[in-house]
């Protein structure tokens, strides 16, 4: 059981995350959804308190894809709680046509990649603070099947090259999850701190949804044939959050709870190591105070 633990989902108003934080608070922990839209947190903590009966559901609102509102959710969950048992990054988003974030970044990556990046990072202290203290701390990444179609080209990170309708900027920003996972893993040796990341499964969500209403009609069609509830796409996140059945394992690629291969390049060290140091600079670039002339 999660009683007494401390888990933040993020992305947690909808779809995969929101059914996995009721997951979660079902099981007893206090849950803290980091999300960007002020009134479906509002009704999101209301509908898992009274559907769980757990009263310890709170959230804390950040656009995730904002370098700043990243730390500064850092900073607020660091300044209400002393403990932190779960982080499970999960928020993400395909964009059929290139659009910068605030900070000025391609926005598949700085959404999917530099935001798990940064609010991880900001929280590893606590986190090994927890495992040290109760004996472990889990960090959950959610990535998808399509990493296996990215080619880790960091050279073109901001994919300013063959944008599409957003096919590769997201199989690059998912293999990237994989890839952070591992450096991560390597970071975490001896901390009692374990990283795992996962395909959840092709899940009827809102994910794929866009401005561009061909590509949401084909999306909706393929969702309403094909797709898993989010109820089961819950299922592996949850599963790696909380089941004492991977307690210990880390720094592996989950697909319907079971471990599986990543991809080829997903294993390539020196690339994992050349994101980690990407991902640090483009996130002091972005973190750097303005300065007015
Ligand atoms: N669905 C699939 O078939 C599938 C397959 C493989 C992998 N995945 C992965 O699963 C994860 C969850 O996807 P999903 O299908 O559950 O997506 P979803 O239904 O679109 O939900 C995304 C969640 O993220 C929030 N969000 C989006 N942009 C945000 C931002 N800038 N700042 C803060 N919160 C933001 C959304 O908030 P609002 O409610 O305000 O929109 C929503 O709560 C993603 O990482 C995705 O890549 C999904």
């Amino acid at each position: 059981m999660m009683n007494g633990k401390v888990v933040i989902v993020t992305g947690a108003t909808n779809g995969i995350g929101q059914m996995a934080a009721q997951e979660i608070a079902a099981q007893g922990a206090t849950v803290v959804l980091i999300s960007r839209n002020q009134s479906k947190l509002e009704n999101t903590v209301e509908a898992i308190k009274s559907a769980t009966g757990n009263p310890n559901i709170t959230y804390i609102r950040a656009d995730l894809s904002h370098m700043a509102q990243v730390k500064q959710a850092a900073e607020t969950f660091l300044s209400q709680h002393d403990r932190l048992d779960v982080l499970l990054n999960n928020v993400g988003g395909w964009f059929s046509e290139r659009k910068l974030s605030p900070d000025g970044y391609e926005m598949t990556m700085a959404l999917n990649h530099l935001n798990y990046f940064l609010l991880t990072t900001s929280l590893l202290d606590i986190l090994k603070q927890t495992a040290a203290e109760y004996g472990e701390a889990r960090i959950v990444n959610v990535s998808s099947g399509s990493h296996y179609q990215g080619q880790a080209n960091f050279a073109d990170i901001q994919v300013e090259n063959g944008y599409g309708i957003g096919n590769k900027a997201y199989s690059e920003s998912k293999l990237m999850n994989v890839m952070f996972t591992y450096a991560l893993d390597r970071r975490l040796q001896g901390t009692g701190v374990t990283a795992n990341v996962l395909h959840p499964g092709f899940v009827n969500t809102g994910f794929g949804n866009s401005d561009n209403r061909v590509v949401t009609f084909f999306a909706n069609i393929a969702k309403n044939l094909f797709a898993k509830s989010p109820q089961q796409g819950a299922e592996t996140p949850v599963y790696l959050a909380t089941s004492p059945e991977v307690e210990g394992v880390s720094g592996k690629y989950w697909d319907n709870k079971q471990q599986k291969r990543s991809s080829k390049v997903s294993y390539n060290e020196a690339k994992q190591e050349e994101l980690w140091h990407i991902s640090e600079d483009l996130v002091e670039r972005a973190l750097q105070p303005v300065t007015v002339k």
